[in-house]
């Protein structure tokens, strides 16, 4: 059956968001429940994976229940299970992975593991129903900032990542070191926006090609706090904020334009993931971006994890053609 047909019901918990949705057509979002465990985490300043996977386990079913009620939908008219199989926190994709072999069997219905990534630019494909690759895409979460080239669905070569931290793992240590809390990244867009990044300048990661830093960046900062020391104002840290926002923006887009260059005939770009979800990114990308080709952004609630870009990648998943090389791809 193609993806036109298929009444999906994805399920995603690779990390700290809890997630159930049913998709129709790989394109048109009917249920898309979200559960964030932020409060769970908030006191230890992180995501604890232990506490996370269980948290999984003891809310899927409810949050199944009411993906199913959303849709209107009964599980014998669901015609695939699609469920986030990596990357992620292991015991939390284990859950996820576990409840979805369980619902398959007691259902009778087909089952695919879907690449979280994947996931991701699908989320554009709901946001703009007509979208299709050929696309260049720019994911940028919590543990990558990956650019990759979707020549067909399933086929996607990754041309540039991080070397060390990604964007949204820079931006939530930063947000520590501002004593912003958890979670960082919307924290530190809030904070930022009440300052002026030309006050307290930090400078812009550079590297070579198509590839990402962001440890430097970070150390910058540190240093620069040090400096303040006891003396740092509310004006400082904000000023800060909107500097280190700027030299993360600054290089993704470099790089982003970069590729841009590089891709012949280039008609479609994509940026989606969590920091996608950033005001300045979303400002400045929109600039980039204009004239030059046509941009989709996840609206702000598909840019974070949620599972109804899971259902979507799954839809299609089984298109994957057999001579990928999954040492270039996701
Ligand atoms: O895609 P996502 O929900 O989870 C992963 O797959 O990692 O991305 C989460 C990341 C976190 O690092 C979070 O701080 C960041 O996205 N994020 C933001 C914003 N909203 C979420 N970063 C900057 N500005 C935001 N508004
Ligand atoms: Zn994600």
């Amino acid at each position: 059956m193609g993806p036109e047909m298929t009444l999906t019901l994805g399920i995603e918990t690779s990390c700290d968001e809890t997630s159930v949705a049913v998709v129709e057509g790989g394109r048109r979002v009917l249920s898309n429940v979200i559960h964030s465990q932020v409060d769970l985490h908030r006191e230890f300043g992180g995501v604890v994976p232990e506490l996370a996977a269980r948290d999984h386990l003891e809310r899927l079913p409810h949050l199944l229940e009411l993906a199913l009620d959303g849709a209107h939908v009964q599980p014998p008219d669901i015609d695939l299970l699609a469920v986030t199989r990596g990357p992620g926190l292991v015991g939390c994709l284990l859950v996820g992975v576990g409840v979805g072999e369980g619902l398959a069997a007691a259902w009778g219905k087909p089952l695919t593991g879907v690449n979280h990534l994947w996931g991701h630019i699908y989320a554009a494909m709901l946001t703009r129903p007509d979208l299709e690759p050929p696309l260049l895409g720019l994911v940028v979460s919590g543990a990558h900032s990956d650019l990759v080239r979707m020549s067909e669905h399933g086929r996607f070569e990754v041309i540039g990542r991080t070397r060390d931290d990604a964007a949204g793992e820079a931006f939530d240590k930063a947000a520590r070191m501002l004593g912003l809390g958890f979670p960082g990244g919307p924290a530190l867009d809030r904070l930022a926006r009440t300052g002026s990044p030309k006050r307290q300048p930090l400078p812009r990661p550079s590297l070579p090609g198509l590839e990402y830093s962001f440890s430097g960046l970070k150390t910058a900062l540190l240093y620069r706090l040090r400096d303040l020391g006891l003396g740092v104002t509310d004006q400082d840290r904000a000023d800060l904020a909107a500097a280190f926002e700027q030299s993360v923006v600054d290089s993704l887009l470099e790089k982003l334009d970069r590729a841009m260059r590089e891709s012949p005939n280039l008609t479609e770009v994509v940026v989606a993931g969590g920091v996608a979800a950033n005001s300045l990114l979303r400002r400045r990308t929109a600039e980039l971006v204009e004239g030059r080709a046509r941009l989709t952004m996840p609206s702000l609630e598909l840019c974070t994890d949620n599972a109804a870009m899971i259902a979507a990648a799954g839809s299609y998943a089984a298109v994957r053609p057999a001579e990928v090389d999954p040492s270039l791809s996701w």
